[in-house]
């Protein structure tokens, strides 16, 4: 809970009322969830805009947390796609790093059986954002793909996303993450610490930065005539390039510049359930903390060098009854 914006030293564990699920929500006794980029925007409050929508001067929800994975505990009386009992996950809108969570039945679906709580709740957000962000650039089989910031939770699944649709992907990251960029099934992998994507004459027909670290002009550089460039997030800087003078430039030129204001939906997090049902996306999972945990691994993230994604397992799995290889 926090009831003021912070540094993770303002989220502390409280006992508090079982939510209630409203007309279209299930409650969802959450066995897993995981944590985003945006759970930090949330809790700080920053940049300051965030707190027009989120409350002012105090934030509105106390809870932080969107990506969860559990068993339905109870249905509002609308609900028609699931049945108490049933595994599920999805993405809330907050409250995911509790014990119990409402969440509406559209932004939910089915866990396979197969899938195990924990990597079911590292799927949604940067799974979501990062197929968005590929449709948004109008990714197709044959195409040279190349994602800047392969290696965090969005980028992670952009590589194994655009391989899923045939592409060709090159893989952007640091030293470290070399091996596990080509892993996932990037081609080639260029690592930022010696290599410059934006001065080795390679040009490509989409180019999605999930951390976007370099001025505008040098992914424009990068792509071919009728290319795309969609970021899903980076610098203050960065953003603001994309938002203004990509407008500009996607009018002005054969090349299409933006940024993706990625959405929780239904046929997208269907489409992420059938991906990791037929193995073609895994999450990377950098670590598996308790709810207790959750201060530090968002200062953890905050250093955004996180590989993969960060979980949090809410429910042991000793008491879920998972079988120890996690399905
Ligand atoms: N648009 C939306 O709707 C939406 C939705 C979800 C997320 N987002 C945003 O998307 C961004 C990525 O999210 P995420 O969950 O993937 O974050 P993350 O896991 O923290 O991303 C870390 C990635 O950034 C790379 N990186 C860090 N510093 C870098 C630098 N100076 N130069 C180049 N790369 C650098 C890291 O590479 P190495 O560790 O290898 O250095 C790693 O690949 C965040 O800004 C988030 O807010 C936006």
């Amino acid at each position: 809970m926090y009831s003021r914006y912070g540094g993770p030293e303002v989220l502390e564990l409280a006992d508090v009322p079982l939510p209630e699920p409203r007309d279209r929500e299930a409650l969802v006794r959450v066995h897993a969830a995981s944590i985003n980029a945006a759970d930090r925007v949330l809790m700080r409050g920053k940049p300051f805009l965030v707190r027009l929508g989120m409350g002012f001067p105090r934030p509105r929800h106390h809870t932080l947390g969107f990506d969860v994975a559990g068993r339905v505990d109870a249905i509002g009386r609308a609900v028609t796609q699931f049945r108490v009992g049933d595994d599920v996950f999805g993405a809330s809108k907050f409250g995911g790093f509790a014990e119990f969570v409402c969440v509406d039945e559209q932004t939910l679906v089915p866990k396979p059986p197969g899938i195990s709580f924990e990597t079911a709740a590292a799927t949604p957000t940067a799974g979501y954002t990062a197929l968005q962000g590929l449709r948004k650039g109008r990714i197709a089989a044959g195409q040279k793909v190349l994602i800047d910031g392969a290696s965090g939770g969005v980028g992670t699944f952009a590589v194994q996303i655009a391989r899923a649709y045939g592409a060709d992907v090159t893989a952007v990251c640091s030293t470290r993450n070399v091996d596990t960029a080509r892993a996932l099934g990037a081609s080639r992998v260029i690592d930022y610490r010696h290599e410059d994507f934006a001065s080795d004459g390679q040009r490509y027909d989409l180019i999605l930065a999930a951390n976007a670290y370099r001025p505008l002009s040098d992914y424009r550089r990068a792509l071919k005539p009728g290319g795309a460039y969609v970021m899903t997030g980076g610098g203050g800087l960065q953003i603001l390039q994309a938002m203004l003078l990509g407008a500009v430039l996607s009018v002005t030129s054969s090349r299409r510049m933006g940024n993706l204001l990625a959405i929780a939906r239904k046929e997208d997090l269907v489409v992420l359930k059938e991906l990791l049902e037929t193995g073609k996306i895994r999450p990377v999972i950098d670590r598996t903390v308790a709810l207790s945990d959750v201060p530090a691994a968002i200062r953890y993230m905050e250093e955004e060098h996180a590989r993969g994604k960060v979980v949090v397992r809410v429910l042991p799995s000793e008491v879920t009854g998972e079988r120890a290889n996690g399905a």
